[in-house]
């Protein structure tokens, strides 16, 4: 059939659209139906009123239709107009560009709620700005949820360290003979009873830097670093664990070229590396660490002749609490954090960290620093 070109505007969403009630109608049923807030408004009338508000938006703020319509959306903010978020989304609405920001909004009764805010412009056929769209989403329950966690992650971390540190500073004395003379089958046992000590701590310590690090309160401190001084740091204080799975160590230290980074958070992500690498060797297995000068970056890896990890299992790899599932992988002590805390630590520096690895030959990780840091957080 030919189109009748009196009835047929532009192709939309919808294809061929037919100016007509019809679509109006679906369009409003679909809005009416969301179940987010939804308003529009007319930023060329005084003050950028709502003239348009879906049931959701009503039924989210408990107010009618009528106390709604002609009014700014400041109205949901009542005496709490003070929010660093709201610079974000005044300078996005001056400039007429989408935003999202999440606001402390009040409904009618006076009840706080979490408001996920999207704002968009709408412009017309000209490129001029005609209108607003806000689509509003209530997030306070996931921000209960979040404030939870958070309170009980540091809850049960500070808890723990206290303790845990006396423990393991306790054991160490008895096992030093400081509380007198102790015959070996019991100095094994304290031996065991400080390795674990000496784990909980380290799980501890690493639940606190993540938290640290999704913060944004891990603050580093940048210096001028030696490429083969970190990797001599991180060897010294891993030669112990190497010794005890019979696993050596080979450097191949091809630059000594100073940059700039967190010596501390450099050499926890080699020790990370470098200790995932002997817990997964076989006995007698060789663990190579080379340095690179690639120019703007120094690049650092960690080879290990273990059971490697085959690929569809990588992506995962630097995601909080995950180890590698593998048939034929014993399974291995650890938190799961070391990875993700060592991509973070990249992220700060404006790093990148990878792993090369096929099941059955051995895995490379490697991390790459800017030698000039670009500091993103
Ligand atoms: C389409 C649109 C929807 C908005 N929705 C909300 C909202 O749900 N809650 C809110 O507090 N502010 C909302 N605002 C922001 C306020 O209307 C206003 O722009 C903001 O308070 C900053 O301007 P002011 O400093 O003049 O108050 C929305 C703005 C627009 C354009």
């Amino acid at each position: 059939m030919k189109p009748d070109t009196d009835n047929h505007i532009k192709t939309s969403p919808f294809g061929t659209l037919k100016a007509s009630e019809h679509h109006l109608r679906v369009l409003e049923n679909a809005v009416q139906s969301a179940r987010n807030g939804i308003v529009i408004t007319d930023p060329l009338l005084p003050d950028n009123p709502i003239i348009f508000s879906n049931i959701a938006f009503s039924e989210l703020t408990g107010y009618e239709l009528s106390e709604i319509i002609g009014k700014n959306c400041r109205f949901l903010q009542g005496m709490d107009s003070d929010q660093a978020e709201l610079d974000v989304l005044r300078s996005a609405i001056k400039e007429e560009k989408p935003c999202i920001v999440t606001l402390r909004n009040y409904k009618k009764d006076g009840t706080l709620f979490w408001n996920e805010l999207s704002v968009a412009p709408v412009m017309n056929e000209d490129g001029i700005c005609v209108n607003f769209i806000g689509v509003q989403n209530d997030i306070t329950a996931r921000k209960e949820a979040e404030r939870q966690v958070s309170e009980f992650h540091s809850m049960v971390s500070h808890e723990l360290r206290t303790p845990l540190t006396s423990i393991k500073a306790s054991l160490g004395l008895v096992e030093d003979g400081d509380a007198g003379h102790i015959p070996a089958p019991a100095k094994r046992l304290i031996q065991i009873a400080t390795q674990n000590a000496q784990r909980l701590l380290k799980l501890v310590d690493d639940i606190l830097d993540l938290k640290r690090m999704e913060s944004g309160k891990l603050q580093l401190n940048f210096t001028i670093v030696n490429p083969d001084e970190l990797v001599e740091d991180a060897v010294n204080s891993l030669n112990e664990l190497a010794k005890a799975n019979g696993v050596s160590f080979e450097k191949e230290i091809a630059t000594t070229r100073a940059f700039c980074a967190d010596p501390e958070r450099v050499t926890q992500v080699l020790f990370n590396l470098i200790g995932n690498a002997i817990k997964f060797s076989p006995s007698n297995g060789k663990i190579t660490i080379r340095v690179e000068d690639e120019g703007k970056q120094i690049r650092f890896s960690v080879k290990d002749e273990g059971p490697g990890i085959a690929q569809d299992q990588q992506g995962k790899l630097f995601h909080k609490f995950s180890q590698v599932d593998s048939s034929d992988t014993r399974p291995q002590p650890g938190s799961g954090l070391g990875l993700s805390i060592s991509k973070k630590i990249l992220d700060l520096h404006g790093g990148e960290i990878g792993v090369v690895s096929r099941h059955g030959e051995g895995a490379l990780f490697w991390f790459a620093l800017p030698v000039v840091p670009k500091v993103n957080g």
